[in-house]
């Protein structure tokens, strides 16, 4: 069948550059808690730390995820059903989707999504590659906020949202229900969700997988300085702070945060920026769920679970859910 012919155009719906200053300033103003959004931690370079980490031997997810789609993919598959279009909610996962296009019947087309650009096509290449069949249209969004899909050719049965990572966990419990509910809305009547969702654990085991003794982590986490004293022109001091993996157990979550290690003043684009000694940037959240837990969350969006996936610790699993009638 031949390609249509908007078949890996880029499809580019991202936020200006500027939101990145204007957000970092908000950010950095507030009180008593500064805070910068994760989806900053993920420039070029920290796409690049993130793969090191998934290699390191005390950060389970990753591997354990890949691990459940290699074991039950034939599963999922039936579970979605033939004439799929697959959506992917951040696409730097070849991996566990290669082996979930293997799997699927007769897939329509593939809409690889995320806000890097170049890690987008990136993806997109290496998929086109695998499957030179299979129709890729890129889509450059932050999915964050609402965004439309490309026109698409052929027969399209059901829309499948495909969200690995427990990316969801980054998002405080009102962001993670306006994303689901973002999904449901853009799946529509007959839709699916499938994600990767992190378990409840015993808490050492999570501080060790967010802050490994290699340090790969805290350099995953400092390069956000880098990153603005680059990008924003400022003048961060990457050598007065210092990364740090804390558990919140009230609300399930492991917290990263930059630490000011004495008081400090920073520049940033004209703006002065104060820290206090132990003062923190509260970088990003991984929140843990329990298969209730997360049923209820997806619930309130518009989902109904069908079925969990687990690896034999039940340290992580992967749900497929229905948009609800
Ligand atoms: C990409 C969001 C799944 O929360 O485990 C890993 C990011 N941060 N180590 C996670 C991350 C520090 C990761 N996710």
């Amino acid at each position: 069948m031949p390609k249509p012919e908007n078949a890996n155009e880029l499809h580019d719906v991202s936020t200006a550059d500027e939101e990145f200053l204007a957000d970092v300033i908000e950010g950095l103003s507030r009180k008593p808690q500064k805070t910068i959004s994760p989806k900053y931690l993920y420039d070029k370079r920290g796409s690049e730390l993130f793969d090191d980490i998934t290699e390191l031997d005390e950060y389970y997810p990753t591997r354990t995820e890949l691990s459940i789609m290699r074991q039950y993919a034939d599963e999922m598959a039936v579970a979605i059903g033939p004439a799929a279009l697959l959506v992917e909610y951040g696409s730097g996962s070849s991996m566990k989707t290669g082996t979930l296009l293997k799997a699927l019947k007769n897939v329509t087309g593939y809409v690889p999504v995320d806000i890097s650009g170049e890690h987008l096509e990136e993806a997109a290449q290496r998929i086109a590659a695998d499957f030179p069949a299979l129709p890729v249209y890129p889509v450059c969004a932050d999915f964050t906020q609402p965004f439309d899909l490309p026109p698409v050719e052929g027969t399209v049965r059901q829309r499948v949202a495909y969200f690995p990572g427990s990316t969801i966990g980054n998002f405080t419990k009102e962001q993670a229900a306006d994303v689901l509910k973002h999904i449901c809305a853009l799946m529509g009547p007959g839709g699916g969700l499938l994600i990767g969702v992190d378990l409840e654990k015993d808490p050492e085991v999570l501080k060790r997988a967010y802050d490994d003794s290699e340090g790969v982590t805290a350099e995953f986490n400092l390069n956000l300085l880098d990153r603005m004293n680059r990008e924003l022109d400022a003048n961060f001091d990457r050598d007065a702070f210092e990364h740090q993996a804390r558990y919140n157990s009230e609300l399930h979550r492991i917290e990263m945060h930059i630490v000011a290690e004495k008081p400090q003043k920073v520049r940033l684009d004209g703006t002065e920026i104060t820290f206090d000694a132990g003062e923190s940037i509260h970088t990003e959240n991984s929140h843990k769920f329990t298969e209730e837990s997360f049923a209820e969350l997806a619930r309130k969006a518009g989902f109904k679970l069908i079925k969990v996936w687990k690896d034999p610790c039940a340290y992580f699993s992967v749900m497929y859910l229905e948009v609800a009638e």
